[in-house]
């Protein structure tokens, strides 16, 4: 077996998750959207009216919560006690909410742990904002991909479900917000890796950000 796990990290909008998902297609490994846990767990919390001061009741109903990642055809779905909530995972109304959801310390270690069981037979690969730092600190390749807030704004735009409701400069406003509240939280922050390899992809397009990684990937094993 020299399957790696590889961890890629980055503020919202680099491109982490398009990224990754090619990077583990071309290899045939499993793609592992962390996000997608967070964004999961506020959208529940925001149905359920759970605010994210009361903490812990967010524990309790997170305990709760049967929170699955399956691979679908297109990319990786969402399920929250067997519902498919993919598409309502991305709304602005998520968007706003998520990190501070994501600072609650009891929810991040049970969302680690999770974490850290899918990625134990290798072969995974990771995204989010502290897989090279915590999750995973062993990763064979670790990568911090950023870019331009105007370029990672733009990014999102075409990725929002209700993108209309919102102009550019908004989202741009919104994304910088929360790189300062996953930047400054206490447990885990969003921070580069001291052995990550730092990508700036403001002027790369999708597939040299691929052939990039899987060229280190290639040199590891
Ligand atoms: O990557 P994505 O934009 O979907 O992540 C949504 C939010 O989830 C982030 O802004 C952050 O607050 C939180 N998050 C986190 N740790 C991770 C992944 C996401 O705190 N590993």
């Amino acid at each position: 077996n020299d399957r790696i796990n590889i961890a890629i990290d980055g503020p919202a909008g680099a491109g982490k998750s398009t990224v990754a998902r090619l990077v583990a297609n071309e290899l045939s490994y499993i793609y592992v959207d962390t996000g997608a846990m967070y964004r999961a767990v506020t959208w529940f919390m925001t149905k359920l009216g759970v605010e994210p001061e009361c903490q812990d009741e967010v524990l309790r109903h997170t305990l709760n919560m049967v929170l699955e990642l399956r691979p679908g055809s297109e990319g990786q779905k969402v399920f929250v006690d067997g519902e498919d909530v993919t598409s309502y995972i991305r709304s602005t109304q998520v968007n706003s909410m998520v990190s501070r959801y994501a600072q609650i310390e009891g929810l991040r270690t049970h969302l680690v742990h999770l974490q850290r069981q899918m990625a134990l037979r290798k072969g995974v690969v990771m995204d989010g904002r502290d897989i090279g730092t915590t999750v995973l600190p062993d990763a064979e390749v670790k990568v911090f991909l950023t870019a331009s807030v105007k370029e990672r704004a733009l990014r999102r735009f075409s990725e929002l479900s209700d993108a209309d409701d919102m102009s550019l400069e908004q989202l741009e406003k919104d994304i910088a917000k929360r790189d300062a509240l996953d930047e400054q939280r206490e447990i885990s922050p969003l921070r580069c890796a001291e052995d990550a390899t730092v990508l700036d992809t403001t002027n790369m397009n999708i597939q040299q950000v691929v052939t990039t990684i899987v060229s280190f990937c290639k040199s590891q094993r």
